[in-house]
């Protein structure tokens, strides 16, 4: 199949374009489009036909239940069969924006989007051209992260047509993204609400709202005994080809140890990839370095970290070395998905 890849300037929507995602999603096709956390894999969530199609282009498991994409309140009602009253208050604060919640589903919604489950992934974006793709397909638009499945997630069209050109009919080009990791997935349908993936949208930030939130526990443990309640988060993704480990401990240790292992591996033949950051990249010697942000703000380690995992797929490094991150605020994000991108692969020093 030929994929159409079309682009939108910020700011300037293009009628043309959004005209023809709609038709494409509305005829059942897939159209790949940004939004502020990464690009998605749109398809029409109350078609379940369209929806398979998702699951065929990505490879992904078909246990693995998709978001539902929409634009405004009256559509959320429509999808779920109870909106408690946590979900009007973190809607009312985070709607639009990077926050997905889980809802008990209402029957339009089939079964070949919820992969099975009784509970839906609601998902209301701030981006402008995901709004409108989303709105000229129909309103309820099924959306995973436009990558294969096992890949890391997408945050350029670059990306997508990488993993996806040639499977999927169109990409809307929107250029980069603004916050680089997924939204995060806060359970409404328990009581207390639970994390279960984090996200841009900090615990810190909903307990404010509602004081008490759980965290599902089997988010940064390896191999726990329960698996994660998001099923997605069970799978080794977010990964690169290469072994990805993190060195944990102080600034200058981390850089000791990481230079250590590097020319330790380097004289053995093997060609090394390292993540450093503005405060240390100038202190690596050898290998393949590269600087993903700076720790004085991790929302620009978030915003780097999927594009740096793969540009070293394409520098073919066959070990990579990363330094490790806070874990407050948005840093939470980005150390759940570099550890598992790790294989919760771990040195401590
Ligand atoms: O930022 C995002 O959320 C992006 C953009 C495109 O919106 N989408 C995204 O979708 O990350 P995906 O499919 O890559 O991740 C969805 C996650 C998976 O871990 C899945 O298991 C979980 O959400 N999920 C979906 N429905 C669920 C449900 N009913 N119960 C528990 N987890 C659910
Ligand atoms: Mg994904």
């Amino acid at each position: 199949m030929e994929t159409i890849i079309s682009k939108i300037k910020k700011g300037q929507l293009n009628n043309e374009v959004i005209k023809k995602a709609g038709e494409i999603l509305k005829s059942g096709g897939l159209v790949a489009f940004p939004t502020e956390t990464v690009y998605g894999l749109g398809a029409d969530a109350l078609n379940e036909k369209a929806a398979q199609k998702i699951y065929a282009a990505k490879g992904r498991p078909s246990d693995n239940p998709l978001i539902v994409h929409i634009t405004n309140m009256e559509a959320l009602s429509r999808i779920v069969s109870d909106i408690p009253e946590e979900a009007y208050l973190a809607a009312e604060k985070y709607w639009p924006g990077p926050l997905t919640m889980i809802f008990r589903k209402s029957s339009i919604v089939p079964y070949g989007t919820t992969g099975g489950l009784d509970t839906v992934a609601v998902r209301m974006p701030s981006h402008e051209t995901a709004c409108a793709v989303i709105d000229a397909g129909g309103g309820y638009i099924a959306a995973p992260s436009a990558n294969t499945s096992g890949r890391p997630s997408p945050t350029k069209a670059e990306h997508v047509e990488e993993d996806l050109g040639g499977r999927i009919d169109m990409i809307v080009d929107g250029g980069p993204v603004e916050i680089g990791v997924e939204s995060t997935i806060l359970d409404v349908s328990v009581t207390p609400p639970m994390i279960l993936r984090p996200g841009a949208v900090t615990k810190e930030m909903l307990s404010e709202l509602f004081g008490e939130v759980a965290v599902d526990t089997a988010l940064f443990e390896e191999g726990s005994a329960n698996p994660p309640k998001a099923p997605g988060m069970k799978y080794r993704h977010y990964a690169p080809k290469a072994k990805l480990c993190v060195v944990e401990g102080a600034e200058d240790e981390v850089v000791k140890e990481i230079n250590r292992i590097a020319s330790e591996k380097i004289q053995k033949g093997g060609r090394v990839g390292i993540i450093g950051t503005e405060e240390t990249v100038g202190r690596y010697g050898q290998g393949v370095v590269k600087c993903i942000g700076t720790r004085q703000d991790e929302a620009t380690v978030a915003n780097r970290l999927y594009a740096v995992l793969r540009e070293f797929d394409a520098e073919n490094v066959d070990s990579i070395l990363s330094e490790s991150f806070s874990g407050n605020g948005i840093g939470n994000a980005v150390m759940n998905r570099l550890l598992k991108a790790a294989g919760h692969h771990v040195i401590h020093v």
